[in-house]
């Protein structure tokens, strides 16, 4: 499949929030793309829509923002554009088990220290929009999309 057009901001919110209204607890999101893809604008739309309230902070610099959740667990978004090395993330304690949601921006650069995707999310530009490519990465990740396939919004366009 070629993908989704998301011809502006709004659509690719809208995405996140399909993303986040379906996905499987725990879920582990890798989010690829260069640099103005988009991924950061997914992922801020994503807490939002999971209830994250008050300033999402860009992880630019420190890796990795916490958002504890109502419903318990916490979401994790992190960037890793500035890692030195994938061993850096051992440093911050991140408790896999109890993150209810990992948002991985340049997941590339944590090979090895990242729990395996569940979704890959690839953002490219496509004129003045983004183009996005979603691939499951385990069979939880297969469900997710079957799951949402059928809905129509997020039916591929070509
Ligand atoms: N579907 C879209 N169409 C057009 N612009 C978008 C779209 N999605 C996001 N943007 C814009 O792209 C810019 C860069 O987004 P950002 O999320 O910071 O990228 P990244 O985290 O991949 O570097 C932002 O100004 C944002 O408003
Ligand atoms: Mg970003």
């Amino acid at each position: 499949m070629s993908g989704l057009r998301l011809a502006d901001e709004a659509a690719t919110n809208a995405l996140a929030g399909e993303l986040a209204r379906t996905a499987p607890p725990g879920a582990v999101v890798y989010l690829h793309g260069n640099l103005g893809a988009g991924k950061s604008t997914l992922a801020r739309a994503w807490l939002r829509a999971i209830g994250v309230e008050g300033t999402v902070r860009s992880p630019t610099y420190t890796l990795v923002e916490r958002y504890p959740l109502a419903g318990g667990g916490e979401a994790l978004h992190l960037d890793l554009y500035r890692i030195g090395a994938p061993g850096e993330l051992e440093f911050l304690g991140l408790d896999e088990a109890g993150a209810a949601l990992w948002l991985v921006e340049w997941p590339e650069r944590g090979t090895g220290a990242l729990p395996p995707a569940d979704l890959h999310v690839r953002l490219e530009p496509d004129g003045a929009g983004r183009r996005a490519r979603l691939e499951p990465g385990t069979p939880a990740g297969a469900a997710w999309l079957a799951r949402l396939r059928p809905e129509g919004r997020l039916a591929p366009d070509s």
